[in-house]
């Protein structure tokens, strides 16, 4: 693969998901959580840090898009699969690869606000790029703020490629 600069080694994420899982364990200690993994740059890290969430927990999965290929997000987010069961009085844990704008991740709190009457409503992102921000949204839990580069790797895409990355690159 052509000249990928390593930003986030594999050692470094493991080691970052350890401590976002023993914040969980023990924020919600032995509570039922739904996870609910935004697809499909998320899968990854949502799979391994739900291997090691101790409380009971179910998966749910949901399909936005917002950026369609190219490196900057269209400002605009589609909902392109979303198929949840009832969350009401549920712990909902909604796992994202990475907040840039975060009009992605604003819409799925809208849209969990609308739809139910969740018990508690968190958000988790593996990375935060802060500086595109156009919106009021800070993940309850990130695993690492950078800075305006585009990454891949680690279930983030260019065109489609680059997901199944063990680190976090960039081109
Ligand atoms: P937002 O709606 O602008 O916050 O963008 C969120 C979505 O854009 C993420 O879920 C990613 O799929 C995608 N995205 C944003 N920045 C990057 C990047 O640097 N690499 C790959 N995908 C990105
Ligand atoms: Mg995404």
């Amino acid at each position: 693969m052509e000249n990928i600069k390593i930003l986030i080694t594999e050692d470094e994420i493991q080691k970052r998901i350890k401590e976002l899982v023993a914040a969980m364990n023990e924020y919600y200690g032995n509570e039922e959580v739904h996870v609910i993994c935004a697809l499909k740059g998320a899968v990854i890290f949502a799979a391994d840090l739900v291997r090691s969430l101790k409380m009971p927990v179910k998966m749910e999965f949901i399909r936005l898009s917002s950026y369609g290929g190219s490196k900057t997000s269209s400002g605009k987010v589609n909902a392109v699969d979303i198929a949840l069961p009832d969350l009401n009085n549920k712990n909902v844990l909604i796992v994202e690869d990475i907040v840039d704008t975060g009009l992605t991740a604003k819409f799925l709190l809208d849209f969990m606000a609308l739809n139910f009457k969740t018990k508690s409503t968190k958000f988790c992102a593996l990375l935060d790029k802060k500086i595109f921000r156009k919106t009021d949204i800070e993940p309850d839990y990130y695993g690492f703020e950078i800075d305006d580069k585009f990454v891949i790797g680690y279930g983030l895409d260019y065109e489609g490629y680059y997901r199944n990355l063990r680190y976090i690159g960039y081109i």
